[in-house]
């Protein structure tokens, strides 16, 4: 079973080192064996090869069922033009592989209510929201530009969808949300942009072969107010790009810390790419400081979509649990009385949580 590593920048190489710890764990548990590939994305890539996607990178990619990526970008590449900047390497993986779909579970682990925002009655038994983002598409891939004006200069984004970009996301979020709780919000602004009333439209057309889930639709200022007010109400959200961007970085702090959220990339084809949702934090690179979970519990998400190694995902998802029980937290989820440690040392009783 192969699977290309691919570390990028600022925290990534040291949370890509504890997921590669628990695979490693996995592996010898149930006797399989994984090869390990690296390869370069974002600044790395720009420092070393002058660009922020190599070539060699999305062959390594496309020839493998599974792909772990760290984090991309930094200060370091900021001032460089957009096409070249290191995240302009993540969405371009994205792209390359097909990875329409981008599934971000918002899951609260009872252990961290406290670190949670929201108050204790608002959370009750615990939350368990699935995010799922149009990756692909939308205003981040949309024609952009730039002109100068007599007086200053004007800029663009085009917000673009066509029906089948909707309806293959959409149909990813309906079988979702079958095997689930059966409730699906579409979140959109139809009330003012012409692609969110396609949006709107195609969905509601895929909900005819659905009849057994029960569709919403929510414009997303107002689903942007509900997640903080009760974000009980939701089981399954499928957006569009930007937006699924910004109610999944929301969603994620109403679990304590985003520094707990897995996400899976897929598409048609059977390569998925996996990542934390957090960023590269390069404010908190190399420092042993930054949470390893989000990578890890990608990692499961890894053995299960990928692979369909149920148990292997189940034993990290338990792991996570055992040890965050033990009181082990790392900074950005520490609370009095618990037990503060590292990156590296959270790696380890994770992968050996694991094994027992
Ligand atoms: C994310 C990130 C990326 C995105 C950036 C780094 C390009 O914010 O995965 O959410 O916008 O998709
Ligand atoms: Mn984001």
């Amino acid at each position: 079973m192969k699977i290309v590593l691919i570390p990028g920048d600022g925290i990534g190489p040291e949370i890509t080192g504890q997921v590669k710890k628990v695979l490693d764990a996995i592996a010898s548990k149930y006797s399989y064996s994984f090869q390990y590939e690296y390869a370069l994305l974002g600044g790395v890539a720009i420092d070393e090869m002058g660009m922020p996607l190599p070539k060699e990178t999305v062959d390594k990619c496309k020839e493998s069922k599974a792909i772990f990526l760290g984090a991309v970008g930094g200060d370091k590449w900021d001032d460089l033009p957009g096409n070249l900047r290191p995240e302009a390497g993540l969405l371009g993986i994205r792209k390359a592989l097909g990875l329409y779909a981008n599934l971000r579970p918002a899951l609260l682990f009872p252990q961290l209510k406290a670190a949670s925002t929201l108050k204790e009655e608002v959370l009750d038994d615990g939350l368990d929201i699935m995010i799922v983002r149009e990756l692909i598409g939308g205003m981040y891939f949309g024609e952009k530009g730039r002109e100068e004006l007599e007086r200053g200069e004007r800029a663009w984004d085009v917000e673009v969808y066509t029906t089948e970009e909707v309806e293959r996301v959409a149909r990813v979020a309906f079988e979702i949300a079958r095997s689930r709780g059966g409730h699906l919000t579409s979140i959109d602004k139809a009330n003012v942009l012409e692609s969110s009333r396609l949006w709107r439209s195609v969905v509601e057309k895929v909900a005819e072969d659905y009849g057994d889930v029960e569709l919403r639709h929510m414009y997303v200022d107002n689903a942007a107010m509900q997640l903080v007010r009760n974000p009980k109400q939701f089981d399954v959200i499928v957006t569009n790009n930007i937006f699924g961007d910004i109610l999944s970085d929301e969603a994620g702090m109403l679990t304590g810390s985003l520094g707990m959220l897995p996400s899976a990339s897929i598409g048609d084809g059977n390569v998925g790419l996996y990542e934390p949702i957090h960023g590269s934090a390069p404010d908190i690179a190399g420092k042993d400081v930054a949470n390893p979970i989000a990578s890890i519990m990608s990692a499961a998400m890894m053995l299960e979509y990928s692979f369909g190694l149920e148990d292997g995902a189940q034993d990290i998802y338990r792991a996570v649990e055992k040890v965050l029980d033990r009181g082990y937290r790392t900074p950005d989820i520490m609370e009095p009385g618990m037990k503060e440690i590292g990156t590296e040392q959270m790696g380890d009783l994770i992968a050996e949580a694991v094994v027992r």
